[in-house]
């Protein structure tokens, strides 16, 4: 099978100053130096450059400051770099954020998808030879799925039931993207994928929330009884099956990604606080008593968990890391990153897109 990687690219990065954007341009920057990998990022509160620090100078790198929602502003980016590969992660990623503020999930999500689709279809459709193996990779979630029972897991093959407005809001952004392959053509391929955790994750995600809060020996917030199960996925492996994604998935298929990480929110955070303790020099468990049953989540979807053997049997996919490798990896990340986490946590992050872009 061909490998679109194989050739000199332009690719599309949309929201590489989020987490699990920063984490694959970490990956793509180095590796294909050949390429001009184009950031384009609006820098909500999720984006912050100074997650890029270590590849923004790198001279095949752009960051394009900018909505994905402007249509004009993405049609001039198509044109000026006729990319040959688009990766679309950007969008609002919070569920309790989407709880609070639906219309800006469906601004982003729905509209911002559907002006990168419009904009990468026109390109595409008017493009010279080397367009042939374009691949628009739309990064999905599970949580289009909606909620499982105590057993089951979700396949390429089960029924959209989103329950939240974050994942209506995503699962009307997979319709269109589909819409595009089925009409125009477009060669499309999608990922549905579980949690993810790990380095420049934004502590409002419970893994980071935890850990920023133990080391701070403040309460952490478990919603009900924290039975909820989750099939938590390292981003460094999301990222690699992204990759294989680009590089042999086929276009028009849909793939699951998950970590058989799964356990409830209980078990996570003992396994967790566990890991905090031992690497702070802490009395074993002590931590534990900062867990805080409070008021559940609306609409709190009980479980999910992913059957990736598709990933795995045809692209050759498995993933690299333990539930418990990956969280002690991602606690001395944090531990170890002192300067990146006090900007967050005191919002100086912010002052660079000020003084950077905000008058552009
Ligand atoms: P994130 O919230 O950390 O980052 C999102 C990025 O998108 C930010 O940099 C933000 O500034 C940018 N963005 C938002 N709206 C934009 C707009 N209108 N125009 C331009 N940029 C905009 O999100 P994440 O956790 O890195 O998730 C990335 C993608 O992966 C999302 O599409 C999400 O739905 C999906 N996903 C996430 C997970 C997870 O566990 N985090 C799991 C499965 C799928
Ligand atoms: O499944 C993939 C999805 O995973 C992604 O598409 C989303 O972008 C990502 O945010 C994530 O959604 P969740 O709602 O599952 O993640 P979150 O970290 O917010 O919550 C994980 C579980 O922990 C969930 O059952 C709710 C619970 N929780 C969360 C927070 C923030 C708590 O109990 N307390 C908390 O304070």
């Amino acid at each position: 099978m061909s490998s679109i990687l194989h050739q000199p690219l332009r690719i599309l990065v949309t929201g590489g100053a989020g987490f699990i954007g920063a984490n694959f341009l970490h990956r793509i920057v180095p590796q294909l130096s050949d390429t001009v990998i184009v950031n384009l990022d609006k820098l909500t509160y999720a984006g912050n450059l100074q997650s890029l620090q270590a590849i923004e100078k790198a001279p095949n790198y752009r960051f394009i400051y900018g909505d994905i929602c402007d249509l004009d502003l993405v049609q001039k980016l198509f044109a000026e770099y006729q990319f040959t590969t688009v990766v679309h992660f950007a969008a609002e990623s919070h569920v309790d954020r989407s709880i609070q503020s639906p219309i800006d999930f469906a601004r982003s999500n729905v509209i911002g998808t559907a002006s990168i689709l419009q904009a990468a279809k026109d390109s595409w459709m008017h493009a010279s030879s080397d367009m042939q193996e374009f691949r628009f990779v739309h990064v999905s979630t599970d949580e289009v799925f909606g909620a499982l029972g105590p057993t089951g897991r979700f396949s390429p093959d089960t029924s959209y039931a989103p329950r939240s407005p974050y994942a209506a809001s995503k699962a009307s952004a997979d319709h269109f993207v589909r819409a595009y392959a089925e009409t125009y053509g477009l060669p499309v391929v999608i990922s549905n994928c579980s949690n993810n955790y790990g380095p420049y994750q934004f502590p409002e995600k419970l893994i980071p929330l935890a850990i920023v809060r133990a080391m701070n020996l403040d309460l952490i917030p478990v919603y009900s009884k924290g039975e909820n199960v989750r099939d938590w996925l390292h981003v460094d492996d999301h990222c690699e099956a992204l990759m294989r994604m680009l590089h042999n998935g086929l276009a028009g298929e849909t793939y699951l990604v998950g970590g058989s990480g799964e356990c409830s929110n209980l078990e996570l955070l003992r396994l967790l606080l566990t890991i905090v303790d031992e690497e702070l020099g802490r009395t074993p468990e002590s931590s534990w008593k900062l867990i805080k049953f409070v008021k559940d989540r609306p609409g709190h979807d009980f479980r999910y968990a992913i059957d990736a053997s598709k990933l795995v049997t045809e692209l050759g996919w498995a993933p690299n890391h333990t539930l418990e490798e990956g969280l002690r990896a991602t606690v001395r990340w944090y531990l170890s990153n002192q300067p990146w986490l006090q900007s967050v946590m005191d919002e100086s992050y912010r002052t660079y897109l000020k003084t950077q872009y905000e008058a552009v």
